[in-house]
């Protein structure tokens, strides 16, 4: 299991049981802390200052839609709460925080994303861009990561450690959702939970198989702009399915990886970005 990986399991289980790094474990310096407002989920995570996790949180939510705040107030109400759960669990305040956008949300929208963390009383150290996040958690410096969320698969382009391009199509797991909920006749609800039920995950997986098609296809139009790229590494919680690769390779005909925990990929990265979120000793 590479390293990446590891880190990325151990996180899943730091979020899932509510657990913290031990304090004696914590790289000394500022903790950094990352807010990613997405679709589906809104997560906040914490690392030490070795980028090491030290706690986190996701909150399934709908105050957010592809990069824009629908609910204001109950976004910040969302946030603030988070942040206090996990300022209750480390013991210390979070008091700046880096946040992300899809690649081509308008400014306006950036604003309001970031003034969602500003009224969660944290010091906003930057906005970056969710895909270039995720491939700086990944460490990668050359090929192409696409993020496949609820609401959007964003895509970026690095060559030699540079972003060359970042573009966003509003398609990902809701779009799944919609699809599966037609072709069950049930509500979107009942669909979603079907969806995440991985007993269903064969049935599933053949009914949104299109979705994912045209998700391949859009990142091959994108990916004519820029020739040499031989792989794609996938991230996002809508890439979860285990056949998601193999369709994804076919149709781009591209060497894919999906990391383990691939939905907590572009949240740690956006953390990645700033240096103090409190003081660590
Ligand atoms: N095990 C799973 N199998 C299939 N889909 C899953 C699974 N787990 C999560 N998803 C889907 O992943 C999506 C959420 O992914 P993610 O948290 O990356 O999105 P987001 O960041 O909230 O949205 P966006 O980035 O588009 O604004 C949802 O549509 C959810 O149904
Ligand atoms: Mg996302």
């Amino acid at each position: 299991m590479t390293t990446t990986d590891k880190t990325l399991l151990d996180f899943a289980e730091m979020v899932r049981s509510h657990s913290v790094l031990p304090r004696e474990d914590w790289a000394v310096g500022p903790l950094k802390v990352g807010v990613d407002l997405g679709t589906a989920n809104l997560v906040v995570c914490v690392l030490d200052a070795a980028n090491t996790p030290v706690a986190g949180i996701t909150h399934r939510s709908t105050v957010v839609r592809d990069g824009i705040v629908v609910d204001y107030i109950g976004a910040v109400q969302a946030v603030r709460a988070m942040k206090a759960d996990l300022e209750k669990r480390i013991g210390q305040p979070l008091t700046q925080a880096a946040t992300a956008i899809p690649p081509g949300i308008h400014h306006g929208s950036a604003k309001a994303i970031g003034n969602v963390v500003e009224a969660a009383d944290m010091d906003l150290v930057e906005i970056v861009d969710e895909p270039t996040a995720a491939a700086r958690f990944l460490g990668i410096r050359d090929g192409a990561v696409v993020d496949v969320g609820g609401g959007t698969t964003g895509i970026s382009v690095l060559r030699g450690g540079e972003v060359l391009a970042s573009f966003d199509e509003a398609t990902g797991g809701t779009h799944m959702t919609l699809v599966l909920a037609g072709a069950m006749r049930t509500s979107f609800a009942e669909a979603e939970a079907y969806k995440l039920d991985t007993g269903n995950e064969r049935e599933v997986f053949s009914v949104v198989r299109p979705v994912v098609d045209k998700m391949a296809s859009i990142v091959s139009r994108f990916l004519e702009d820029h020739p040499g790229i031989d792989t794609i590494h996938v991230v996002g919680g809508a890439c979860t399915f285990t056949d998601f690769e193999k369709a994804f390779a076919r149709h781009t005909g591209l060497t894919i990886v999906k990391p383990a925990a691939p939905l907590l990929v572009t949240p740690l990265g956006i953390a990645h970005y700033q240096q103090a979120g409190g003081q660590a000793r």
